[in-house]
């Protein structure tokens, strides 16, 4: 029950400015607090550095936007998980852009055979330099994880690739790129868009996620709070329409925290700047709340 928080201030895998100060939000909103009452014991280690954003694109990575810079941060971030699990910490990284999932990844993954991972976001982050439309890698880190795309992304930490397309359950789809769509088809990936959250129920969604992850030896939530309907979660760069609701999503973090699966987590893209008073990293916390145990009775 010992628990390590990794700061991310990454905003150089998207374009729009203020998700850099996520983890201070998440911190800001009481995530210490919370946990030491669940009796954890927390120790924040405090923020990676991140470079400058890259004002001068090296040429040949046009759609690649500061590709050094990420890299470099991800190599850093790598480092410090897998120190965390090394010394029998559970890490729990604070974004942050999505970005740094590559580096969370590479730093988790060689602790494990068969790990598995919970991508909840309304994007299947599946996309490469050849199919971005953005040249955000942001949009880009679960085919890194699957050694698809850059190999400066897919070989972070020297190894690759980080995890197995059946080892990986995305949760809240509702926006996906033709490059995307072509790979899950293609690699047969599992996803629970909108409409089977809705017509199955969270509640069925989150069993079938378990049943199918069960062979893994440890499972990594990568939770985008984006996945959130922008309602709940509105301090996101990428907001898309039609959500998974704030309910649906403390029930998933209920059960996981009642399975006792959850090997490590992730929150990102809580961005401030484009909130309501701080409610999406007050929604962050109350989330991880629950996924460390927290009950009503
Ligand atoms: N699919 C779009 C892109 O690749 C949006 C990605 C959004 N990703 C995120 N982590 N919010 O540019
Ligand atoms: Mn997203
Ligand atoms: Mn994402
Ligand atoms: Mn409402």
């Amino acid at each position: 029950r010992e628990i390590t928080l990794i700061g991310v201030p990454m905003d150089l895998g998207q374009t729009r400015r203020g998700v850099d100060m996520g983890p201070s939000a998440i911190r800001y909103a009481g995530v210490i607090e919370r946990l030491e009452n669940l009796q954890y014991e927390v120790t924040d280690m405090g923020d990676i550095e991140i470079g400058r954003r890259d004002s001068n694109p090296s040429p040949g990575h046009d759609n690649l936007k500061n590709l050094q810079e990420v890299e470099k941060a991800s190599v850093e971030l790598a480092r410090a998980v897998s120190e965390t699990i090394k010394s029998k910490r559970f890490p729990l990284v604070l974004g942050g852009d999505h970005s740094i999932a590559i580096g969370t990844l590479a730093g988790v993954a060689e602790h494990y055979q068969n790990l598995g991972v919970i991508w909840y976001d309304a994007h299947g982050d599946l996309n490469t330099a050849d199919t971005s439309p953005s040249g955000n890698i942001h949009g880009m880190p679960l085919a890194a994880s699957l050694g698809i795309g850059h190999e400066k992304l897919v070989n972070i930490a020297g190894y690759a690739p980080k995890i197995k397309p059946e080892n990986v359950v995305i949760i809240g789809a509702r926006s996906l790129d033709d490059g995307e769509r072509e790979l899950i088809k293609e690699k047969g990936i599992k996803v629970f868009t909108m409409h089977e959250i809705d017509r199955l129920g969270m509640a069925r969604v989150m069993e079938e996620t378990l049943s199918y992850l069960s062979a893994c030896d440890g499972v990594h939530l990568s939770l985008d709070l984006d996945g959130l309907d922008p309602h709940d979660a509105p301090g996101v760069g990428t907001p898309v329409l039609g959500g998974i609701s704030y309910r649906e999503s403390h029930l998933a973090m209920e059960m996981l925290a009642e399975s006792n699966v959850i090997t490590s987590a992730e929150f990102v893209e809580v961005n401030p700047i484009l909130d309501e008073r701080n409610k999406t990293a007050t929604v962050a916390v109350a989330l991880m709340g629950s996924l460390f145990g927290e009950k009503l009775l």
